[in-house]
């Protein structure tokens, strides 16, 4: 079987390439140099000849994407529409990324997978979009949606507080924002699990169990960084005004995956105590 990953220099797609080359997978990893997903034409070169495209390429600057949707929507939704449009002529199928930002955060219920959307930012339109557009070919579009990522590779909310707890000594964070901290390896985990489980076209959510606060988990973070005595004050979000609304409620039912036969990534808690020393390493 052979995979392509798309923005495979990004935090996920690197999870994802790594997963791969270990289970000796034929995986062609492409980072925006090699593609650059709003290019149609390099896109249906690009994955001539693959079996799956992963398509981990985003714009994922969530502020900037306020005063520039269009070039959000480009990469996010016109980019996975190139993707399944190239993945449908290929006979592949396509794995589209997604995000807890697609919903209004007013919930106070776990999201199910067909729930109402209603995205409070560009970029969370822009990325509504990009399911629509993946959905939108005939490419066996799996849409998976996942929340709060950290990760080895690249900046993440984790590294951040290490650095800042080091240098400060004392944070205030965000307590008023709900969701779950989420390792980008075990997203890579699900994302593979559920094309070789050949699940049904549809929509996915691929999140650690359980849900808490960027207060909460900066308090674990720290912890596991020596830092437990940093003293960490919880604030509001209008403490942090940001271009962008984020949702307040950020909890996804990950429920799907295994009426399909994947595991779901475990309790958020229980996942960075395993992550932690691969993370801040
Ligand atoms: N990070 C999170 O907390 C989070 C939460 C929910 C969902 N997601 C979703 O998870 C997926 C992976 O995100 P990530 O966290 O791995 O983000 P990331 O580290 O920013 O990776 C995205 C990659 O896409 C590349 N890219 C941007 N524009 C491109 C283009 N036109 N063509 C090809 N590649 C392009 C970026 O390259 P450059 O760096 O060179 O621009 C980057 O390497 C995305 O779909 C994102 O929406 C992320």
């Amino acid at each position: 079987m052979r995979w392509v990953v798309t923005g495979a220099a990004g935090m996920l797609g690197r999870e994802v390439v790594d997963l791969l080359r270990r289970n000796a997978s034929d995986v062609v990893a492409l980072g925006r140099a090699d593609l650059d997903v709003v290019d149609a034409r390099a896109c249906v070169e690009a994955v001539a000849g693959a079996d799956v495209v992963v398509n981990c390429a985003a714009w994922t600057a969530v502020d900037a994407a306020e005063s520039d949707e269009a070039g959000a929507f480009a990469v996010n939704a016109t980019g996975a529409r190139n993707l399944a449009v190239a993945a449908a002529a290929a006979g592949a199928r396509l794995v589209q990324v997604s995000t807890d930002y697609v919903f209004d955060g007013r919930a106070s219920a776990p999201y199910r997978v067909d729930d109402p959307t209603g995205p409070l930012s560009a970029y969370g339109r822009t990325k509504l979009a990009g399911e629509w557009a993946a959905a939108s070919a005939d490419a066996g579009a799996l849409v998976v949606r996942t929340s709060w990522l950290y990760g080895r590779h690249g900046g993440c909310f984790p590294k951040t507080m290490v650095r800042l707890g080091r240098e400060r000594g004392a944070l205030s964070v965000v307590d008023d924002q709900l969701g779950q901290p989420t390792w980008a390896a075990d997203v890579a985990r699900v994302l593979r699990d559920l094309v070789l489980a050949g699940a049904p076209a549809g929509t996915y959510h691929a999140t650690a169990g359980g849900q808490t606060s960027w207060f909460a988990f900066a308090g674990a973070v720290l912890a596991s960084a020596g830092l437990g005595h940093v003293e960490v004050t919880p604030v509001g979000s209008a403490h942090y005004p940001t271009a962008a609304t984020r949702p307040g409620f950020s909890v996804l039912d990950t429920r799907r995956l295994a009426q399909v036969g994947v595991v779901a990534p475990g309790p958020w808690r229980e996942r960075w105590a395993r992550a932690a020393a691969a993370v801040l390493a």
